[in-house]
């Protein structure tokens, strides 16, 4: 992976609804651009009147461009007085064709799983379609059977609609579905269903499969959606997600209780029923089902863990072993009980930095910005043996 920030220019700016732009950056430079996969996400500096922020922004065009890459922002606009959102409203409003960003290398392990022939569903809420449309582009290279699932409130917010269905071959289906549409909606027939997305929904719409999932969107949506998609018989280890907020994992958030408003309009009877994936399926394609590669709390793609200790964090009078099947050392401090600051869980907002006492660390992923001497970014190192943490 490379890092380092290059800088890019904005070609184009396209208004994609009421609250969602995208920007076409060419690089300055002439070169190719980084490689990206589809699913993964660009860094972006924003200048703020004391130095810059960084926020990430999904690749939503093709990934497979070399001359560009495109992003698509919602705009955060402050509510019940609340500031505007720094960074998209910075894009939205400040900057303009020809301006220059600066941009750092695709990141991410969000992205699409390209030797697995396997059905694939792409189900996002919102602007968190960004990533989907990406994988899109790529998939419809291939002879998968595609399910593009898309929640949003109705017509005037839902971006790239037209893209999606001008990428949509024999072998893809779209399922648009608006939780209040306008009377133009409707007038329309712009989407499949009014309300929420319900199990009953997706046993009509998905035939039985051994699918893989990609899902984004607000937490709500995909706290409902992931436990939704287990209960009908899709494992974990099938479900990538990615948090466009502050990140973490899905299984330690309660599910939702049920909407009243369920998209399927059917009755509670039938919403109970179960399964739109075959069990069989999964038992005879090969026992132990391979995860997919992108889910968002996986383990790096690192080999073995080969650093055993004893981990004390001081501040809190707790201390933990590491040990397989824990990514970081801050999930190895929320295993403990801790509950240290964090937002993205991937190097780069520098959340999660704090002193190193004692002992060695290394880095699974390199951070984007080097944290100051002494201290270490806990969301992506392990440590090299015992080690004391002033958390
Ligand atoms: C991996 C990844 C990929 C992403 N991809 C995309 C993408 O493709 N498209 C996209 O649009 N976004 C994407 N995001 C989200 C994006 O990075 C930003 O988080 C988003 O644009 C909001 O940032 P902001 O600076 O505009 O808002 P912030 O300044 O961070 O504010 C966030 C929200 O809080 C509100 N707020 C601010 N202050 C207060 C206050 N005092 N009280 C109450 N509310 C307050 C703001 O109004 C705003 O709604 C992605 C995030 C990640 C982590
Ligand atoms: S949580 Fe963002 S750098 Fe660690």
């Amino acid at each position: 992976m490379t890092t380092g920030f290059r800088d890019f220019r904005v070609a184009q700016k396209v208004t994609e609804s009421d609250i969602i732009t995208s920007f076409y950056l060419e690089p300055v430079d002439g070169a190719p651009v980084w490689e990206a996969r589809p699913g993964q996400y660009l860094t972006v500096r924003v200048p703020t009147a004391d130095g810059h922020l960084l926020k990430s922004y999904s690749v939503s065009g093709d990934a497979a461009q070399t001359s560009g890459y495109r992003i698509t922002v919602k705009r955060e606009t402050g509510l019940d007085g609340a500031p505007d959102g720094v960074g998209s409203c910075w894009l939205h409003d400040v900057v303009q064709v020809g301006d220059e960003i600066a941009v750092a290398a695709p990141r991410g392990t969000f992205y699409l799983d390209e030797e697995s022939t396997r059905p694939v569903i792409l189900l996002s809420g919102g602007v968190g379609l960004t990533p989907m449309v990406s994988m899109l582009h790529r998939l419809r290279e291939t002879d998968r059977d595609v399910y593009f699932l898309h929640a949003c409130e109705g017509g005037s917010v839902h971006a790239l609609r037209d893209e999606v269905l001008g990428l949509a071959t024999a072998r893809t289906k779209t399922l648009f579905v608006y939780r209040s549409p306008s009377a133009e909606d409707e007038a329309a027939q712009a989407f499949d269903a009014k309300g929420f997305i319900d199990k009953a929904f997706l046993q009509r719409h998905l035939p039985l499969d051994d699918y893989e999932v990609y899902l984004c969107g607000p937490t709500l949506f995909m706290v409902a959606m992931y436990h939704l998609l287990q209960k009908l018989g899709i494992p974990k280890s099938r479900i990538a997600y990615e948090f466009f907020g502050k990140g973490g994992s899905l299984d330690k958030v309660e599910e939702p209780t049920r909407s009243k408003t369920a998209a399927s309009r059917a009755a509670p009877a039938i919403q109970a029923l179960t399964f739109v994936t075959d069990p069989d399926a999964w038992a005879s394609a090969d026992e132990t089902p391979r995860p997919v590669k992108a889910t968002f709390d996986a383990v790096p793609d690192t080999p073995e863990i080969t650093a055993k200790g004893d981990v004390v964090f001081r501040k809190s009078d707790a201390s933990a072993t590491w040990g397989d099947g824990v990514s970081s050392l801050l999930e190895l401090a929320e295993n403990a009980g801790i509950d240290p600051e964090f937002s993205c869980r991937t190097g780069i907002c520098g959340a999660c930095e704090c002193r190193l006492i004692s002992g060695e660390v290394e880095y699974t992923q390199a951070p984007l910005e080097e944290p100051e001497d002494g201290h270490v970014l806990i969301c992506c190192t392990r440590p090299k043996g015992p080690v004391v943490l002033d958390i």
